[in-house]
């Protein structure tokens, strides 16, 4: 399957996360990009905060330096594999932005309320680029959890990584997932 984009709800119905690695040309072009992220910051914001911040990465041999440097100050036993894991992350699809939860710790608002708006940040950005005939895949890993990572991409010690948003053409068929059955995940109260 792919993503049928010819209607809002079919969107809503039918999208799946692409596979990074499997991403191709073309990616969004400037103005593209830039419109997705725009939706992407049109999300529930309690206190109106904007608990987030979004880091395009365009030099991605950088970032795999930066990768390679981290992971090597964090785990200096590392092997051959997971040395080339990550130059691998780096350079997969043609778009990659990375997610950052920034709250905002003197606001009244709950720290937890402040990061759902992150994590609805990232699926509106995947959303609007499914919605615009692309794929979107968001991942995590152990460079979301690197101090060394965050600091390098501008986050501050309180902030967390949300994930990195890979966005491309998919060079293969979407496969269908199992989702949830509703009545295990919906009930009705009382
Ligand atoms: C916060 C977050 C982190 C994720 N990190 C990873 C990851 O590191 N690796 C991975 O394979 N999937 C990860 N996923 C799952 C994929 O993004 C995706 O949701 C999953 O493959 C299911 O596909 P679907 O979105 O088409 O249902 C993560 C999802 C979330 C919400």
């Amino acid at each position: 399957m792919f993503n049928d984009i010819s209607s809002p709800l079919a969107l809503l119905e039918t999208r799946r996360s692409g596979r990074p690695r499997d991403m191709i040309a073309p990616g969004p072009d400037a103005a593209q990009l830039a419109r997705m992220l725009a939706i992407a910051t049109r999300i529930p914001d309690h206190g109106k905060l904007a608990p987030w911040r979004f880091v395009v990465i365009d030099d991605r041999a950088a970032f795999a330096r930066l990768l390679a440097d981290a992971y090597a100050r964090e785990r200096p036993d590392a092997g051959k594999l997971e040395l080339q894991a990550n130059a691998d992350f780096a350079h997969q699809a043609p778009v990659l932005v990375a997610a950052i939860s920034t709250p905002n710790a003197g606001s009244k608002i709950p720290r937890w309320e402040q990061e759902l708006s992150a994590g609805a940040a990232v699926y509106n950005l995947e959303l609007a680029a499914t919605a615009m005939g692309f794929v979107a895949g968001w991942l995590t890993g152990w460079a979301c959890a690197s101090p060394l990572v965050l600091e390098a991409l501008g986050g501050k010690p309180d902030d967390r990584m949300a994930g990195f948003v890979f966005i491309g053409t998919p060079s293969r068929e979407l496969e269908e997932r199992p989702r949830p059955a509703l009545d295990e995940v919906v009930r009705h109260w009382p």
